[in-house]
């Protein structure tokens, strides 16, 4: 080791004893020369590659992209795996796992010789989890998105991951497609490699890693397949030297006034509504201050210019060719909706990276001054039914049923939904209100996506389309409709929510952010006594530790030991 750089790995591989030899030695074991110990920076690859998440399963060659650009910058790439999240086939849910592969990225970057990290992430959850987790060590960090896939296409017309599942399960379910022509749509659904293709979780946290300053320029749309999504990573390889040379932690790039310009850019895109967590979560990991008061101010008012689904009709491929994300941030900036100085991954402010973006296509990317949809942001709603809040996403649901009083349709947990939805003598109809209890952080366990029940099918028949819902589950970024969700605290931990009987009255009204349960304190004291506290869905492992220290939805469901950083500290040896 010749050079004094002060960084972490010099503490392994800059020994001269027996120590050095022994961190050095196996090291080389796969062909590494004695000159990548001379003091340059060691960039670690997080790879959440995994054939169990389809949508990160070409994040091998997405990695040897970035390692390319490590090296040609001069620094030394250790490539690492760690826990990956696939949305489609864990059960119960990715969310219930999202803090574990966390831990899982802190605790590999702080115990190894690592002086920078870039995070490869693409499936919903790993995104987030890959974030806080680096934010707890705090090293330079820059997060690579894996890309959506192309555009599904179906007999001519487009269609979105998961959107169109959403309806095309409803038309199946009322008779109006048969089972072969619901076959022949998956396979024509989701035809490359890459992510969710709608403005689902995915390309939201894809893009809010780019409104953060932490993902490069035009991380968000590129497609998986394009050659630019390569040259990003590569790109990403060659920065994170540099962040490391100008020691640039993830701190400095993290801010209140990035995470205030992806709550901005949130609105703008008419993102998934599981952002709202994850930026809690994540700002709590690096030390910035934010709760939902946060998003209601700075949602107010603001519109969505992008044309996707599921708000609109476009899909990430079009946004991509429309100009992607750097658009959308000179739309904000142009209309003093930005934090024009933020400072990014690639060295430059926010302003700097956006300010020349150009428009390809007015019809999927609006002005913001003629907006897609006007007044979207998320709001937050309160009321003794959501004391510590709750949310609904407006621009995804049917204006008419904003303001709406209806008799509540209970179902106490999701098996209890499953049990008597389809049932034709279910007492419903589309004024009510379908309450489900149980599924949020401690309910489901893991705060599950199903906060968008299904209609009946009865009423289904009948042309309904959409009812108010309520829940403290989750909803899927790619779903849509009138629909409450975040209830905190959930009916799990005794939240009123719990209380909820058939027949009450529950009243919406979003302008005023208000969610009401219209029943007397007195008979609501009544029913808490006869409230019994559910115990553990599984009373060991992982599943017991997140049970028992998970915090709520309006906290960001990160458990609450892990909120906040321990710094990048280098370990004793074990030696
Ligand atoms: Fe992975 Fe949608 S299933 S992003």
């Amino acid at each position: 080791m010749k050079k004094k750089t002060g960084w972490r790995s010099v503490q392994w591989f800059g020994r001269q004893d027996i120590y050095g030899f022994i961190y050095r030695s196996w090291t080389k074991n796969r062909g590494v020369p004695q000159d990548q110990f001379d003091g340059r920076p060691v960039i670690g690859i997080c790879n959440t590659w995994s054939e169990l998440t389809p949508c990160n399963t070409h994040f091998r060659v997405l990695a040897d992209h970035v390692r390319h650009g490590v090296l040609e910058a001069g620094g030394f790439p250790l490539e690492f795996p760690v826990m990956s999240l696939g949305e489609t086939l864990l059960r119960p849910t990715a969310m219930l796992y999202r803090n574990l592969a966390s831990m899982d990225v802190e605790e590999s970057i702080r115990a190894n010789p690592l002086d920078g990290v870039v995070l490869l992430a693409g499936c919903d959850k790993t995104t987030p989890a890959t974030l806080m987790g680096a934010a707890s060590v705090d090293l330079p960090t820059i997060l690579v998105s894996g890309g959506p896939m192309l555009s599904g296409k179906y007999r001519g017309t487009d269609i979105g991951s998961g959107t169109n599942v959403w309806s095309m399960s409803e038309d199946l379910r009322a008779g109006k497609i048969s089972l072969e022509e619901f076959h022949e749509a998956e396979s024509c659904m989701h035809r490359s490699h890459g992510h969710c293709m709608v403005m689902g979780t995915a390309s939201t946290m894809a893009s809010m890693a780019e409104a953060l300053g932490v993902g490069m320029p035009g991380n968000a749309a590129f497609p998986a397949v394009d050659a630019r999504r390569n040259v990003i990573a590569r790109m990403a390889g060659r920065q994170i030297v540099s962040l490391v040379k100008q020691k640039i932690p993830l701190s400095k790039i993290l801010t209140k006034q990035a995470f205030e310009n992806a709550i901005r850019t949130l609105s703008a895109i008419g993102g998934s509504t599981n952002a709202v967590i994850h930026l809690i979560a994540l700002a709590g990991r690096i030390g910035v201050k934010l709760d939902l008061d946060d998003f209601h101010r700075l949602g107010e008012g603001m519109s969505t210019i992008l044309n996707l689904m599921p708000s609109g009709k476009y899909l990430m491929e079009d946004f991509c060719y429309a100009g992607g994300l750097p658009v959308v941030l000179r739309e904000l900036g142009e209309n003093n909706l930005l934090h024009k100085n933020a400072l990014t991954v690639n060295g430059q402010t926010m302003w700097e990276n956006v300010k020349d973006a150009k428009c390809w296509n007015r019809d999927v990317i609006t002005p913001y001054k003629k907006p897609f949809k006007k007044n979207t942001g998320l709001t937050v709603l309160r009321g003794n039914l959501a004391p510590n809040g709750a949310i609904i996403k407006p621009s995804a649901a049917t204006p008419k049923l904003l303001k709406h009083k209806g008799r509540a349709v209970v179902f106490e947990n999701i098996e209890d939904f499953h049990g008597r939805i389809d049932d034709p003598n279910l007492d419903i109809d589309e004024k009510c209100i379908m309450v489900l209890k149980n599924c949020g952080p401690k309910g489901y366990p893991g705060m599950a996506e199903v906060g968008n029940m299904p209609l009946p099918p009865k009423l289904l028949k009948k042309g309904v389309t959409d009812m108010v819902r309520v829940s403290d589950a989750r909803m899927s970024g790619t779903a849509y409709g009138t629909v409450v969700l975040h209830v905190s605290p959930e009916a799990t931990a005794g939240g009123v929510l719990a209380l909820v009987q058939n027949g009450d009255v529950i009243e919406l009204d979003v302008a005023k952010g208000k969610l009401q349960l219209l029943v007397p304190e007195k008979e609501l004291s009544r029913r808490k006594k006869s409230w019994k506290k559910p115990k553990p869905p599984l009373p060991r492992g992982y599943w017991r530790l997140y049970f028992d220290h998970v915090q709520q939805a309006d906290k960001g469901a990160d458990l609450d030991f892990l909120v906040g950083k321990s710094g990048s500290f280098v370990p004793r040896d074990n030696h």
